[in-house]
């Protein structure tokens, strides 16, 4: 997508999220951050953090920062933390995820639920996420990958074109993720509804 194809279709998406793409995609969140609360992690950042759905399940003595490009997004995010008094999460900024405004190595942990086949360049958004992770972290990404055959393989094709409509790529390669030579994939796996979604773990190199 576009970046302003991200703002404008995010403001659109940002009073209703919670209630319609949000609800349906509850179980790639809930999966990601239990097991980013198994990790014997402290720093974790939450890359394209949205409305903030997955902030009040984070263990209460980490501490997470999110970044999203949306300020619509964020402003719903930031008022879930404050409402539900989440002292765990320690900021959350408006920001590029092609250029993150971090330093080499910062986090234990970095996070991608459902963005990655959103963002513009999301192989820079990778090589940024594997920057400002550790060596030895994690890379948390649950994302809709492209089917090669059946149905919705053809209905995924068919609605790639809409992305800047939609908000996100229909057809998007997993491959595109799994580029970055510093990573090996640690768990991968198809998450309901109708394994549409996958969940995958990737480990940087020490
Ligand atoms: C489908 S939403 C997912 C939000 C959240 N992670 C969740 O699971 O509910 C995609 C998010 O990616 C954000 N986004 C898209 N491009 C971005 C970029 N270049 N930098 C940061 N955030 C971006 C959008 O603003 C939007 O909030």
């Amino acid at each position: 997508m576009e970046l302003n194809a991200v703002k404008t279709s995010y403001a659109r998406w940002a009073p209703v999220y919670d209630k319609t793409f949000g609800a349906i995609t509850n179980v790639g969140r809930r999966t990601a951050v239990d097991y980013i609360n198994e990790q014997g992690a402290e720093k974790v950042l939450e890359v394209g953090v949205g409305t903030g759905l997955a902030l009040p399940n984070y263990r209460s003595d980490l501490r997470v920062t999110g970044i999203d490009f949306s300020e619509d997004m964020l402003a719903k995010a930031r008022a879930k933390a404050k409402t539900l008094d989440l002292n765990h999460v320690q900021d959350l900024r408006q920001m590029d995820a092609r250029n993150l405004d971090f330093p080499d190595a910062l986090f234990d942990v970095v996070a991608a639920m459902h963005i990655i086949s959103v963002v513009p360049e999301p192989e820079r958004v990778m090589a940024e996420m594997v920057r400002v992770c550790k060596p030895g972290g994690r890379l948390v990404i649950t994302n809709h990958f492209a089917r090669e055959t059946g149905l919705l393989a053809r209905i995924e094709r068919l609605t790639a074109p809409f992305a800047n409509l939609l908000g996100w790529h229909s057809d998007f390669e997993i491959t595109t993720v799994l580029k970055q030579p510093e990573l090996k994939v640690i768990e991968k796996k198809s998450l309901p509804p109708m394994g549409m979604m996958t969940f995958l773990v990737l480990q940087k190199s020490e």
